[in-house]
């Protein structure tokens, strides 16, 4: 068993207090490999910003569960390296599927965990949801849960189509599970290709998304005055990154994310965590492609990961500095 406070992490409570108070959304960045974590860990010492570095149950397979123990560990170690003295870093389960999966990674040195029972029914969401608290909290580990379904795919949690979260049963549904935060539908989705062309209206050659169910998130804050909300699904998908993809070799067709300015619009409200996988994923993709195209003879893997780290480093420092507004605000420096 291993406490995060040992391991130099914290939990969201304090971080979500003070967003909620000022107007801004904690950045929660997807990792899998060292070269995200470094980029995290550099954007958000540069930028003296809280972060939440978050494993799905897919990552931690890949990276495997004591490995990442260790790298968050390594991770708070490098932040003071780097030389920011108390850095605020979470390590959150992102997605977490059963009551077990959350239990290990509390075991194992997890400071906040989500438990994604969107897809079950009402009763068993909340039954489940109340299981998980009811476990983190006696170690004080923060727990996310879901109310509403994102369209497409959610880890190994699928939904054919987009349920908005219904505003009439927040209230019921945190009061009972007892989470820290919640996750809502409001009309944001994962990966790279959030809308289709016909969804999308044409304005000055750029295809624009419709608008984000503000008035769905509206009317939760009323209900939850002060309740921590999370986006799931915030990549913007940045234009240039699969223009560069596509340059060399790659394809990806009709990619189309959340705008930066409605993100930009719901971190000044309740929401205060925003959740980007894909753009680190995009922003990976097209910084090794291009390396890869121009340096045809390169194969040490440093070579066109080092680029690559440098890319996701600079998105990272444009979602803390440019969208979310995290940027200068650690507790202490
Ligand atoms: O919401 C899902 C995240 O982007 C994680 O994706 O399950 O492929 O690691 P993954
Ligand atoms: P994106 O696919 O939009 O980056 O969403 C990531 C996410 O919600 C992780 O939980
Ligand atoms: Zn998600």
């Amino acid at each position: 068993m291993v406490n995060y406070k040992d391991l130099g992490l914290v939990n969201t409570r304090e971080m979500f207090k003070r967003a909620i108070a000022g107007g801004y959304a904690i950045p929660a960045f997807n990792f899998n490999t060292m070269e995200q974590m470094q980029a995290i860990v550099m954007a958000a010492v540069e930028t003296k910003s809280p972060v939440i570095m978050q494993v799905s149950k897919g990552a931690r397979n890949y990276a495997n569960a004591q490995i990442l123990r260790y790298m968050a560990e390594g991770a708070v170690a490098y932040a003071k390296e780097l030389g920011c003295e108390h850095p605020e870093i979470v390590l959150h389960l992102d997605h977490g599927d059963s009551f077990e999966l959350c239990k290990d990674c509390i075991d194992m040195g997890f400071s906040s965990v989500m438990i994604d029972g969107s897809s079950l029914p009402y009763e068993e969401n909340i039954a489940l949801a109340k299981k998980v608290v009811d476990y983190a909290h006696q170690f004080d580990v923060t727990v996310e849960a879901e109310l509403g379904v994102l369209a497409g795919v959610e880890d190994e949690v699928s939904a054919a189509e987009s349920h908005y979260t219904k505003p009439e049963e927040v209230i019921d549904f945190s009061t009972r599970t007892g989470c820290d935060s919640l996750a809502i539908s409001i009309g944001t989705s994962h990966g790279a290709h959030k809308f289709t062309p016909e969804q999308c209206t044409l304005v000055n050659g750029v295809l624009v998304p419709p608008p984000l169910a503000f008035d769905i998130l509206h009317e939760i804050e009323k209900k939850l005055p002060g309740f921590p909300i999370v986006l799931h699904g915030s990549s913007s998908v940045p234009m240039e990154e699969v223009e560069t993809i596509n340059k060399y070799g790659g394809h990806l067709e009709a990619a189309i994310g959340i705008p930066e300015e409605q993100l930009r619009e719901a971190s000044k409200s309740a929401v205060c965590k925003i959740n980007i996988d894909s753009d680190s994923r995009l922003a990976m993709t097209a910084a090794v492609r291009k390396h890869l195209a121009e340096h045809p003879g390169d194969f040490d893997p440093r070579q066109y990961l080092k680029p690559a780290r440098e890319n996701m480093k600079k998105m990272y420092i444009h979602k803390i500095v440019n969208v979310l507004g995290s940027d200068g605000k650690l507790a202490e420096c």
